[in-house]
């Protein structure tokens, strides 16, 4: 069974601004060319709901998210004027951690060789699904602090990992891997030094592996797949790995694969409602100008209509994205000449 085919729009702060009602752009020409009957609610969270009236995530909102909504389609959420960050935790980890989207799934694919900082190295050699455990790890606040301030303070941050948890986003990438065809799945932890948690993440990963006889299983200390990520990405088909290493290795997997601007992910629980996002924070530095990169955001769509049942249109999407950076229809991060509004538009006579 489908989803249901509402989305929910938080435009967020900054160029989430921008980059969304662009996007959205694109979503209204599929719309009149496909007739999906896809429903949009837009709401008003973000820095400006905050300081305007004290809002960041009403909790009846989350009940809504999860009983009408097949997706929320995020831009971004960071603000200079909000110091203590405090909407961002709460629509972003609030999504994350009430709505159970345990699966952080990060792409990081090269369209094009020319944005890709390393050398001799094309879109068949880099094409990996990250699956970033998104719910547990050292993410989920357990800690506390003792004798703050003073010179005996003790700051501890507790990484949670329970065996439902590791095993759910582990056999995720066994799924993934089995229904396209992938040969191998890597699995990263640091079991050398972190010998409780990460044995836990060894211990199933052997568990689920045999499952799947016919992929490949390996593991790589995270230190080694750094290095390896940019050695030899093309050793890689799909990773899976806790909340803090998958959020750091898919920032070294959104420069690999031509920037931020380009990097899209989704956090989802497969058959619910998922939240799906460009990686990229509301960029301060940029908001306003009308020059931010829309593709991460249009790429980001693709995932959410594939996961209201439209992995056609996430397809054309990436087609049509491919078609901007091969024509250099791009924003001046990418050396383009290109607005916002004119990527976009690129993008829809790329549809027809
Ligand atoms: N998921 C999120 O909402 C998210 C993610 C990261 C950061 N943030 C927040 O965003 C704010 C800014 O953070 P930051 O500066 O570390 O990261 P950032 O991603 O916003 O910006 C980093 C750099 O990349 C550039 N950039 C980012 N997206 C771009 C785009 N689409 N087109 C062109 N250039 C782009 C920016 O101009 C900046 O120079 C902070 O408040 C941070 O907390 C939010």
């Amino acid at each position: 069974m489908r989803p249901h085919q509402k989305i929910a729009v938080i435009a967020g702060d900054g160029i989430g601004q921008e980059v969304v009602p662009a996007a959205l752009r694109v979503l209204d020409h599929l719309e009149a060319k496909h007739g999906m009957g896809i429903e949009r609610e837009v709401f008003d969270l973000g820095a400006e709901r905050y300081l305007r009236d004290g809002t960041t995530m009403p909790a009846e909102l989350m009940d809504r998210f999860r009983d009408e909504f097949g997706a929320i389609f995020l831009g971004a959420l960071g603000d200079p004027r909000v110091k203590s960050n405090v909407h961002a935790k709460d629509i972003l980890l609030g999504s994350r951690f009430q709505l159970d989207l345990f699966i952080n799934l990060r792409p990081i694919k090269l369209l094009d060789p020319r944005y890709c900082p390393l050398k001799d190295k094309g879109p068949d050699d880099i094409d990996i699904m990250v699956f970033r455990e998104n719910t547990e790890g050292l993410y989920t606040g357990v800690g506390g602090q003792f004798k703050r301030d003073t010179p005996d303070e003790v700051a501890i941050e507790a990484e949670i990992n329970t065996r439902k948890g590791v095993e759910r986003i582990i056999r995720a990438a066994f799924e993934y891997a089995d229904a396209r065809g992938k040969k191998s799945v890597c699995m990263s932890d640091k079991s050398n030094a972190m010998r409780h948690g990460h044995d836990l993440w060894q211990r199933t990963f052997k568990e689920v592996a045999a499952e799947y006889p016919h992929i490949e299983p390996f593991h790589l200390y995270v230190d080694v797949l750094a290095m390896e990520l940019v050695r030899c990405p093309e050793r890689f088909e799909v990773i899976v790995t806790n909340n803090l290493f998958g959020d750091i290795i898919t920032d070294l997997g959104a420069q690999i694969q031509g920037g931020i601007g380009l990097a899209a992910s989704g956090n989802i629980h497969p058959g619910q409602v998922s939240l799906f996002e460009p990686v990229h924070g509301s960029a301060p530095d940029i908001a306003g100008q009308g020059i931010a990169n829309p593709l991460a955001a249009v790429l980001s769509l693709g995932m959410l209509l594939e996961h209201l049942g439209y992995p056609e249109h996430h397809e054309s999407l990436k087609d049509a994205v491919a078609h901007c950076l091969e024509h250099q229809h791009v924003t001046r991060e990418l050396g383009g000449e290109l607005g916002t509004d004119a990527v976009i538009d690129a993008v829809i006579a790329f549809l027809g």
